[in-house]
C-alpha cells in the first residue's frame, strides 16, 4: 500500500474494463479519489459496480463519460475532478483500441481511429493534466499505458505498434520537458494481459497456446498485476523516476526464442 495516495485525485481513461478498471479499483484500495472515465453508454452499469467496490475500500469515485479523442471531453474530465474533489494529482492515460488488418489493406479510417485514440488521446490527456499542474503548482504524476509493442514489431497491427512507439518518445520528451517542475511522466508496457481486448484470442485454445509460447514466465498476466505497477509509479515511492517505460510482460521482451540456451 502507498499511504501518500490516500486523498489524492486520479483520472483513469477507459476505466470501465480491463486494465483501466483494475487501476480504478487499486487506486480505490489506496483510498484515492477516482474519476472513472468510460466511453460507451453500455458501460454505465459496470462503472456503478466499480464505484461501489471503491467505496467499500474507503476510496471515493465518480464516473464521467467521454471520448479521449475529443479535446472538450478531456477538459471535462479535469473540470469534473476539480469540481468533485478539489484538485487533480494523477492522470492515467489508459484508453486504447486495436484491430487486426494486413498493412497493405489498412484503411486510412482505421489508421486514424487507432492513432487518434491511442496516441492523440494520450497526448491530450498529458497536455491538459500538465496545463492544470503548472497553473496550480502541483507536482503531479502522469502514467501512460503503452505496450510491449513500443519495442516489438507487430505485423497486421502497424497502426497499434506505431501508436505505442509514439507513446514511448512522447513520454520521454514530456518527462524531459517538465522534469524541472518535478512533474513525473512515465509509461507502462504490459505484455499479454487477460482483458476484453484479448477475449476473442484467448478463448481460442490454439491462439492462446501460441501467445503462451511467447511468455517466458508461462502465463497470461492479470490486469491487477498492471494496476500494481501504476500505483507504484504514481506514488512517492517512485519520486525519482521519470521518463521510464516500466515493462510488465512476464519476460516477453527478453527474446523468448533464445530460452534454454538456443541461438
Ligand atoms: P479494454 O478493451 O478492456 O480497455 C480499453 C478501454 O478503452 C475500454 O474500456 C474502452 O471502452 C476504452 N476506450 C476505447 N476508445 C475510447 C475512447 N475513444 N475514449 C475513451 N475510452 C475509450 O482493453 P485493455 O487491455 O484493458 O486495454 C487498456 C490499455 O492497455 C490499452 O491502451 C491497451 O493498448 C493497453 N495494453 C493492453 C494489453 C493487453 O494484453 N490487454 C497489452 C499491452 C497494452
Amino acid at each position: 500500500m502507498y499511504p501518500d495516495l490516500e486523498g489524492k485525485t486520479v483520472i483513469i481513461t477507459g476505466a470501465a474494463t480491463g486494465i483501466g478498471k483494475a487501476c480504478a479499483i487499486r487506486f480505490g484500495q489506496e483510498k484515492a479519489n477516482v474519476i472513472i472515465n468510460f466511453h460507451s453508454d453500455k458501460q454505465v452499469k459496470e462503472t456503478e459496480k466499480i464505484i461501489e467496490e471503491i467505496e467499500q475500500h474507503g476510496g471515493k469515485a465518480i464516473a464521467v463519460q467521454g471520448d479521449v479523442t475529443k479535446e472538450e471531453d478531456i477538459k471535462n474530465l479535469i473540470n469534473k475532478a476539480v469540481e468533485e474533489f478539489g484538485s487533480l494529482d494523477v492522470m492515467i492515460n489508459n484508453a486504447g483500441i486495436e484491430n487486426e488488418v494486413p498493412s497493405h489493406e489498412l484503411t486510412l479510417e482505421d489508421w486514424n481511429k487507432v492513432i487518434s485514440t491511442n496516441l492523440t488521446g494520450q497526448f491530450l490527456g498529458c497536455r491538459e493534466a500538465l496545463d492544470y499542474f503548472l497553473e496550480n503548482d502541483i507536482q503531479g504524476s502522469i502514467v501512460n499505458m503503452s505496450s510491449v509493442h513500443e519495442i516489438i514489431p507487430w505485423p497486421h497491427f502497424v497502426h497499434y505498434a506505431a501508436s505505442k512507439g509514439g507513446i514511448k518518445l512522447m513520454t520521454q520528451t514530456l518527462a524531459l520537458e517538465y522534469a524541472p517542475k518535478k512533474i513525473r511522466i512515465n509509461s507502462i508496457a504490459p505484455g499479454a494481459i487477460n482483458t476484453p481486448i484479448n477475449a476473442e484470442k484467448f478463448s481460442d485454445p490454439k491462439l492462446k497456446e501460441g501467445v503462451l509460447k511467447l511468455i517466458p514466465m508461462g502465463y497470461i498476466g492479470e490486469p491487477e498485476e498492471i494496476a500494481a505497477t501504476a500505483v507504484w509509479l504514481a506514488s512517492n515511492q517512485a519520486s525519482y523516476v521519470t521518463g521510464l517505460t516500466l515493462i510488465a510482460d512476464g519476460g516477453m521482451t527478453l527474446y523468448p526464442g533464445f530460452q534454454a540456451g538456443k541461438g
